[in-house]
């Protein structure tokens, strides 16, 4: 079992547990001061997951309810946070509630935020479940939902009172969420961690299904995030270093009207960005080809055939632009970000985003028959 404490902006140290069988240490971290649980999954996983985690949670306090949600980004709105709070009010939860977040990101971020605001805030508990949320939603305290304006424009930072990761949840999760979480464990061995990087080299084949390297593959992968968010946790700045392949992601994930789904999008991203940063910062030329290799090897794109026009407008809109400028989160090498002295983030032409665009685009055509 991997114990480690992540340190919340108010000083105190939170504990994260993360092994086979972490959930079973629920009673032992529950926050001593809550006297009811609201648990609070999406459908799928409450029909999956949830009657192991009820039983826990009987054992821990005399109250315990249990709400769940339609699956989906779609759920991630003020309409279901307001849904999910009006029903937490019904039952007569009160300060004393702890909300237990079990699922992936997008419960971790709703029910986050619930806990966030409800009767002024209460704490929560992570429990997630999709690769993605294991190696990075559940870990920096972010919560929000998305509005008409974009995604996770509404939110609170949250730090949960514990975060419990049990990688034999992953057997269950579809292939294709799999693969998304993959994406993000690439982009934290990228942004920190070159043994990481290594390890998905290595065992990439293996990787692609769930097995008994899980709990290495997130531990390392959430190492690199809490040590990113330790030194920046309410996002002023080296933060920024989390955005490695997401600028060009983004675009592609909102240019595609979502049909491409975040991780893969951010896959290509990354692929795309590497090759900027070979450009513009000196990234070496053999580990954007590894890069590369990888992305491939886990079954991950690194090309898309739209043409760069249709990315463009988004690319414009983009937060991390000043001046009007494009800036992205480059590495300077594997596991090192460049940037150190600006931000974290380096100006780029648009021209030179274009042809990286584009030399991704006429690799793809090439290799079609
Ligand atoms: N707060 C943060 O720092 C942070 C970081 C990264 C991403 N996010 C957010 O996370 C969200 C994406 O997370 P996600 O990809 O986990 O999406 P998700 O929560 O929608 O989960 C994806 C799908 O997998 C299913 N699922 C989850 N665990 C399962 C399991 N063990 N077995 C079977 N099915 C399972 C869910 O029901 C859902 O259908 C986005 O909204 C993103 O903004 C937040
Ligand atoms: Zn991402």
């Amino acid at each position: 079992m991997i114990r480690l404490r992540v340190r919340a902006p108010d000083g105190t140290r939170r504990p994260l547990l993360l092994g086979p069988g972490a959930l079973e240490h629920l009673r032992r971290l529950w926050p001593r001061e809550a006297r009811a649980a609201a648990l609070i999954a999406d459908r799928n996983v409450m029909r999956l997951h949830g009657a192991p985690v009820l039983r826990l949670l009987r054992r821990c306090v005399p109250l315990v309810r249990a709400f769940a949600f339609p699956p989906g980004e779609r759920s991630k709105t003020r309409a279901t946070k307001a849904d999910l709070e009006d029903r937490m009010l019904a039952e007569g939860l009160g300060r004393d509630t702890c909300v237990v977040a079990l699922g992936g990101g997008v419960t971790l971020d709703l029910a986050g935020f619930v806990a966030a605001t409800y009767l002024r805030g209460v704490p929560s508990l992570l429990l997630p479940t999709s690769l993605l949320a294991q190696l990075d939603a559940s870990i920096g305290g972010k919560t929000g939902v998305d509005v008409p304006a974009g995604k996770n424009l509404v939110g609170a930072f949250h730090f949960p009172a514990a975060v419990l990761i049990d990688p034999r949840v992953l057997r269950t999760l579809p292939e294709r969420e799999r693969r998304c979480g993959l994406t993000e464990a690439v982009k934290h061995a990228v942004v920190g961690d070159p043994a990481l990087f290594r390890l998905l080299e290595r065992r990439a084949p293996h990787l692609r299904r769930p097995g008994p390297l899980d709990a290495a593959l997130v531990g390392a992968a959430v190492r690199v995030k809490l040590a990113v968010v330790a030194r920046d946790p309410l996002e002023h700045g080296p933060r920024a270093v989390l955005n490695f392949g997401h600028t060009v992601g983004h675009a592609l994930e909102a240019a595609s009207g979502g049909r491409v789904p975040h991780g893969l999008a951010v896959a290509v991203g990354m692929a795309v960005e590497a090759d900027v940063a070979v450009t513009q910062c000196g990234f070496p030329a053999a580990d954007r080809d590894r890069l590369r290799n990888l992305l491939a090897r886990l079954g991950l794109p690194a090309g898309h055939p739209l043409p760069f026009a249709r990315l463009a407008p988004f690319l414009a809109a983009d937060k991390k632009n000043r001046r009007g400028a494009l800036r992205l989160a480059l590495p300077a090498r594997l596991g090192r970000m460049a940037g150190s002295r600006d931000g974290w983030t380096v100006p780029v032409d648009s021209s030179a985003l274009r042809e990286a665009w584009d030399r991704r685009r006429t690799a793809l055509r090439g290799r079609s028959p």
